[in-house]
């Protein structure tokens, strides 16, 4: 009765599509390419893997685990494992998550509106000035970006209140194998554009001598976001799986596509960015966009490209945001009571309160900064540098070194015992995240 009203996947396909879907979106395609750019490029690619592989990878099982365990949202999850005061772990996520969700939605909404220059013939132009002016124009006027972002969030809270394998898992099913194909013919197109050889050496080859530890830390802060770690959506994704699914498989197949999907826009952006004569570390939140719409002009049918790929863009920022307002929903549904549709409109609400100041911010409020970061710098620092990182520290000890052993039977499938990798990963969670993070996190906190 409880785990029909929760509702649970159809099938293993659509979870892994919803998970990838969680994973791809905005963080691939809008923030890799423009944060890759600002840390110098291959070290800063060579650090992230290592730390999708080293950290993400166990952590992306281990939010899964607690989730199957306990076929509960993130504060319930971590109520029934640990209790005390835990729960308030789960609490951090549900709140981290309407932070990315207000500046989510305000991007995605870019996304939006890009779609409609796309249809109106408006991204024909091809010279770096003009694409500058149109996104800045488009970001600082003080409503449209809103109403967009309004969209945006009303789609998303309509996806959720459908319910899980009716709206977020029938729609990543459709629209993730669509998005893969087009990146690939963008790649294609931009990896050959003239002069974007040196966007290529600057992406893949590493230079070292730009590397400290404020690199290191937007990196980790980088993979766990690309990854949705940190604030228990995957617990969320996890509770809804069923006990029959080979649970370490799916996760490893959900991070290799975010990881390919994010090498892919970096392939596609960065040299496109260095053959329009942009430097990298200039690029900013409006790299993705200035940059793509020379890409188009350059290819055969290229207003079709610009179509395709704002849409595509768009629904990926979908299956991700709904990912982000599923936690947030569920915790109101558990723990709370709150039917679906009133826990989504509610969480909705209050993420799009919060969206209104980080509009702002890439306009008139600019100038409002707290350290050199604007509104919109400040939320992503905080669930990126801090939130995240703080989270998945404490999701690993906890289901590291509070719940133990017992969390590899959740890793057995089909009545057989837990394959061989299952004590490696559990290692990987006791010991390489939690000290690795903390490290870190504590390099990161100290000044000079
Ligand atoms: N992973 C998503 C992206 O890359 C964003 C996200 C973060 C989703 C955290 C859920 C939880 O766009």
């Amino acid at each position: 009765m409880d785990e029909a009203r929760r509702g649970g996947w159809a099938s293993r396909f659509g979870f892994i599509m919803a998970a990838a879907g969680s994973a791809v979106g905005l963080g691939n395609i809008w923030k890799f390419p423009y944060v890759t750019g600002a840390n110098g490029g291959g070290a800063f690619l060579a650090i992230y893997l290592v730390c999708v592989f080293g950290f993400g990878l166990s952590l992306v099982i281990a939010e899964l685990v607690m989730g199957r365990m306990t076929g509960r949202n993130p504060v319930g999850a971590f109520k029934r494992l640990a209790g005390r005061a835990w729960p308030a772990v789960g609490g951090l996520g549900v709140v981290t998550a309407i932070v990315i969700l207000s500046f989510y939605i305000v991007v995605a909404g870019w996304a939006i509106a890009y779609l409609f220059y796309a249809l109106d013939g408006a991204l024909s132009a091809t010279d770096a000035k003009a694409l500058n002016a149109l996104f800045a124009h488009l970001t600082g006027a003080p409503l449209t970006p809103l109403v967009y972002a309004a969209v945006f969030m009303l789609a998303t809270a309509v996806v959720v209140a459908c319910g899980v394998a009716g709206g977020i898992e029938r729609m990543s099913k459709l629209f993730m194998p669509l998005l893969f194909g087009i990146l690939v013919l963008l790649v294609l197109r931009a990896v050959t554009l003239p002069g974007a050889s040196r966007g290529l050496a600057f992406f893949l080859r590493p230079d070292w001598s730009s590397i400290d530890i404020g690199t290191v830390s937007a990196a980790l802060g980088q993979a766990f976001f690309s990854l949705s770690l940190g604030l228990g959506g995957l617990i969320t994704y996890g509770s809804y799986m069923s006990p029959r699914q080979n649970l370490g498989r799916d996760a490893l197949a959900v991070v290799l596509l975010d990881t390919v999907v994010a090498l892919l826009a970096g392939l596609m952006v960065l040299p496109a960015m260095m053959a329009a004569g942009m430097t990298p570390a200039e690029g900013g939140p409006g790299t993705t966009f200035k940059v793509l719409p020379a890409v188009f002009a350059a290819m055969p049918a290229g207003q079709l490209f610009g179509i395709g790929f704002f849409l595509l863009l768009t629904l990926a920022a979908l299956t991700s945001s709904v990912s982000l307002l599923e936690p947030v929903v569920s915790y109101l549904v558990d723990e709370r009571g709150f039917k679906r549709a009133t826990a989504a409109t509610l969480g909705s609400l209050a993420c799009f309160a919060l969206a209104v100041p980080v509009s702002l911010s890439f306009g008139v409020w600019h100038h409002w900064q707290l350290a050199g970061l604007t509104i919109f710098g400040l939320m992503d620092f905080f669930a990126s540098h801090l939130s995240l990182p703080i989270g998945s520290l404490l999701t690993a000890i906890c289901l590291g070194w509070v719940v133990g052993h017992p969390a590899l039977d959740e890793l057995a499938s089909h009545g057989r015992p837990a394959a061989a990798w299952a004590p490696v990963w559990l290692f990987f969670v006791r010991f390489i995240a939690p000290f690795g993070i903390a490290w870190i996190l504590i390099q990161g906190l100290i000044p000079g």
